[in-house]
């Protein structure tokens, strides 16, 4: 992706729902994804995230408000989940994947700050590991790309790569930057071969910073 997770956002939505659909989405969501639902038309069920009082911030969903939130819509189309929030919190993806699918919901997830994850045993798991439908992923935001450069990544069969492609076709350029296309492919050779110890290196430094 060239204009960024944002257009990823839009397009996992508008790939999942036509209008009138309702679509479950944490209430802390960024507003990429107010601006999927509004050109979507899906309809939006909003579901309160914890609140962290110590902190002031807000943390993920869990699986008892995401139940909660099903019952109430049963025919709802997709559930959202952030993987992890803007403070990095991640929620425990694989039971909200396994709740949604049960009800034959798809799952699309917003990993603009997750792009580094899979690179590193230490970090959450992301979407595509624990099988939900589709995700966004920041390339740009943590994993070395430039910005505005993202991946929208999609498995499974719940979600045909046709109808995806014909939203990006709707919303995308026809012209994308190879300067930002070759900046993704480099950021991902970087995180294949090195990803590992650069993320290790990182998290001593993190670690460093939080003793200090
Ligand atoms: C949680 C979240 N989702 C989506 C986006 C949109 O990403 P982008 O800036 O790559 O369009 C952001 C950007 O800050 C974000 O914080």
């Amino acid at each position: 992706m060239v204009n960024g997770t944002t257009a990823g956002v839009q397009a996992m939505i508008m790939s999942a729902c036509e209008p009138g659909d309702k679509i479950i989405i944490p209430r802390n969501a960024h507003k990429s994804t107010i601006g999927g639902i509004i050109l979507s038309g899906a309809m939006p069920v909003y579901v309160q995230p914890e609140i962290n009082e110590k902190l002031g911030i807000a943390m993920g969903i869990t699986e008892e408000s995401l139940k909660k939130a099903i019952k109430e819509n049963p025919h709802a189309k997709a559930v959202f989940i952030i993987n992890p929030t803007y403070y990095g919190v991640a929620s425990d993806l694989k039971s909200l994947v396994r709740i949604a699918h049960r009800h034959e919901m798809a799952v699309l997830v917003d990993e603009a700050h997750g792009a580094h994850m899979s690179f590193h045993n230490d970090f959450p798991l992301t979407a595509m590991e624990v099988g939900a439908d589709m995700s966004a992923v920041s390339t740009h935001k943590t994993a070395g790309s430039l910005t505005q450069s993202s991946l929208l990544l999609l498995r499974g069969n719940m979600i045909s790569p046709e109808r995806v492609k014909q939203v990006l076709n709707l919303t995308y350029t026809s012209s994308a930057s190879y300067l930002l296309m070759c900046s993704l492919d480099i950021a991902r050779k970087q995180l294949a071969t090195k990803g590992s110890d650069m993320l290790e290196e990182t998290l001593r430094l993190a670690r460093i910073a939080r003793m200090r």
